[in-house]
């Protein structure tokens, strides 16, 4: 059993400023909503102050020593993520606000310059709407038929068609775990597919890079999106991994100071990558602080973080299939080594909002709602769901609250 009595848990647990601050109600903080956003360790939150606190200066323009400090953090950051995610070059990754923007980014250069009327754009049926919603416009705007990969009912991808629907296709955009059912994709499949298809592979990492090791080149992705709030990063800041060579070929997205080389009144040349993509004055203190984060996370291990996250959901699934005679239903694949540690369910007739109100009152804090996957809710035919997510900060002891937690649950709405 993994516990707080664990020496490295305990010393990954004290890490966390947060978890050591009992809630308002006085109980004791069990957060399980690292998928919509990760707590964050103190290492994180000091390479914050001490940028500010020491060397807050804007970059890669001024010629004095702080605003070479300033530059030198902020590209060695850059160049931290790029290992993190094994990029064979630093300016394969572009700074964006989040994973969202991230899509975005693809969306509007590559997607507006690369596809025509006949094209099509495969998504699947389980995608979160920020891989979804740019896909929808993209199509609108430039005539490309939008394709789903369909979902069997826990998530798994179905593929027994892909072969008809990459027929045409020029860009494959697919979630690696869903952040509703915690299903994985199986992207060794898929990728090499798509690319003897002739398609541009995009991954929406949002779910994977916190949590599993990612290595861009193993999966020979072509674009991977990811945000750094959800890896112990501060919010604000993400990232986009591009391969070299589309990168360069694609035009910028936004515009404006430091993506240029030259302007004159008439016209504008571009700056080098990864600066062409990074209009205006970028987020140099988040950008340092999720460097601090990746070597954090680096530290612990992402090969120990998923092995954590296994054991933890699969602890959890235990303790919740006690209560499905009571009326708990647990979505997403049957196996936890089958899945992201996302748990999606509902217990009995008690709206998602109504029970995650009631677990909030134990210190449980959980999601509930359509984790922004309305199509996919809708394809389920449930209303909402109560969401559980786990992290490398989580324990059985957490899993024990939150099953204490829906006891209690049960009792206010007196379920037998
Ligand atoms: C799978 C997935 N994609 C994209 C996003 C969007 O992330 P962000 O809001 O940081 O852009 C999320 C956030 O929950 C997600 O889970």
């Amino acid at each position: 059993m993994i516990a707080a009595a664990d020496p490295k848990q305990a010393r990954i647990i004290a890490d966390f400023p947060i978890l050591a601050k009992p809630t308002s109600r006085g109980k004791r903080l069990v957060y399980l909503d690292s998928a919509a956003s990760s707590q964050k360790p103190r290492a994180v939150i000091e390479a914050l102050v001490d940028y500010y606190e020491g060397y807050n200066a804007n970059i890669h323009r001024g010629v004095y020593e702080l605003a070479a400090r300033a530059t030198d953090a902020f590209e060695e950051a850059r160049a931290k993520v790029a290992r993190f995610v094994n990029a064979a070059h630093t300016q394969e990754i572009i700074w964006t606000r989040n994973t969202t923007e991230a899509i975005n980014l693809v969306s509007f250069s590559w997607g507006l310059a690369n596809l025509r009327p006949g094209d099509a754009i495969l998504t699947s049926q389980v995608e979160h709407h920020s891989n979804l919603v740019p896909w929808q416009l993209l199509a609108e705007k430039t005539g490309a038929e939008l394709r789903f990969i369909p979902a069997a009912d826990d998530g798994t991808l179905l593929l027994d068609d892909l072969d008809t629907l990459l027929r045409g296709t020029k860009l494959v955009a697919l979630a690696h775990v869903s952040n509703t059912l915690g299903s994985i994709a199986p992207l060794d499949v898929i990728i090499p597919r798509a690319h003897a298809a002739g398609a541009v592979v995009l991954v929406d990492a949002a779910q994977s890079v916190p949590h599993l090791p990612v290595d861009v080149q193993a999966l020979d992705v072509d674009f991977l999106a990811a945000s750094g709030h959800k890896m112990c990063g501060p919010t604000g800041i993400g990232f986009l991994y591009g391969k070299r060579a589309l990168l360069e070929a694609m035009p910028p997205f936004l515009t404006g100071g430091d993506m240029i080389k030259r302007v004159t009144y008439e016209t504008t040349s571009f700056n080098e990558l990864p600066w062409k993509f990074e209009a205006g004055t970028s987020n140099i203190a988040d950008a340092i602080a999720l460097g601090a984060a990746v070597d954090y996370l680096t530290e612990v291990g992402m090969d120990w973080i998923r092995e954590h996250e296994v054991r933890v959901t699969s602890y959890a699934l235990e303790r919740l299939r006690t209560l499905e005679q009571r009326g708990l239903a647990i979505y997403g694949p049957a196996k936890a080594e089958d899945r992201g540690g996302v748990i999606s369910f509902n217990f009995a007739d008690i709206h998602a909002h109504d029970l995650a109100s009631l677990l909030d009152l134990d210190g449980v804090c959980v999601r509930a709602g359509h984790h922004c996957t309305m199509p996919l809710m809708e394809k389920m035919g449930w209303p909402a769901t109560a969401r559980a997510s786990f992290y490398l900060y989580n324990t059985e002891e957490d899993v024990d609250a939150l099953v204490a937690a829906l006891e209690n649950a049960a009792k206010v709405f007196r379920i037998a």
